[in-house]
């Protein structure tokens, strides 16, 4: 079961985010990729259970990278099909648009046909985890959960037979 976390990042805020991400998805056994957006490629996705994206808040919304990478994903439209989704950000402030930012992931996961994974009320953020600025140890501890939480979810999709793709 593998779960692709992709990031983009250009001060580290993202990446550290990422980074928790995956441990909470390995600490349930997940295999486990951390990958920087510029690295990623579309057999990447194509290749994963679960893809947990993450950007800096930009102007409200998801960076011009992911958003490149996102245009490009039109190219396997189709082959995303069923698989889980959930996203993270970072923000320069607490109303600056992390939550439309979370929206505008989820929403490009969406129109993939993925299945986007919510708030259990474990964690502070309705739409996936959410860091103003650098990210500190609650907000870790959430991106842990979300990538636990993702993980698990992942186990039980394939085990009760998987995509319906
Ligand atoms: C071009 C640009 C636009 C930004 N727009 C916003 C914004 O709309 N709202 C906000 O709260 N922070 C904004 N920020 C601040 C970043 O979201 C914040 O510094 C974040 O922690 C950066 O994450 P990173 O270190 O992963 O790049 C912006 C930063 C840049 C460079």
């Amino acid at each position: 079961m593998k779960v692709l976390i992709v990031y983009d990042s250009l001060g580290g805020n993202t990446e550290k985010m990422a980074k928790a991400v995956g441990e909470g998805a390995r600490e349930v056994g997940a295999d486990v990729e951390v990958k920087s957006v510029k690295e990623t490629t579309l057999p990447d996705l194509e290749a994963a259970d679960a893809i947990i994206l993450g950007s800096p808040t930009h102007f409200g919304t998801m960076s011009d990278g992911m958003k490149k990478f996102i245009n490009d994903s039109v190219k396997i439209r189709g082959k995303l099909v069923d698989k889980l989704g959930a996203a993270f950000t970072s923000s320069g402030h607490p109303f600056g648009g992390n939550e439309t930012t979370l929206l505008s992931l989820l929403q490009a996961m969406l129109i993939h046909g993925m299945l986007v994974v919510g708030d259990p009320l474990e964690t502070g953020g309705h739409y996936g985890a959410v860091a103003v600025k650098t990210p500190d140890e609650k907000a870790l501890d959430d991106c842990r959960k979300l990538g636990r939480r993702v993980a698990e979810l992942a186990k039980r999709l394939a085990a009760s037979g998987g995509s319906t793709a």
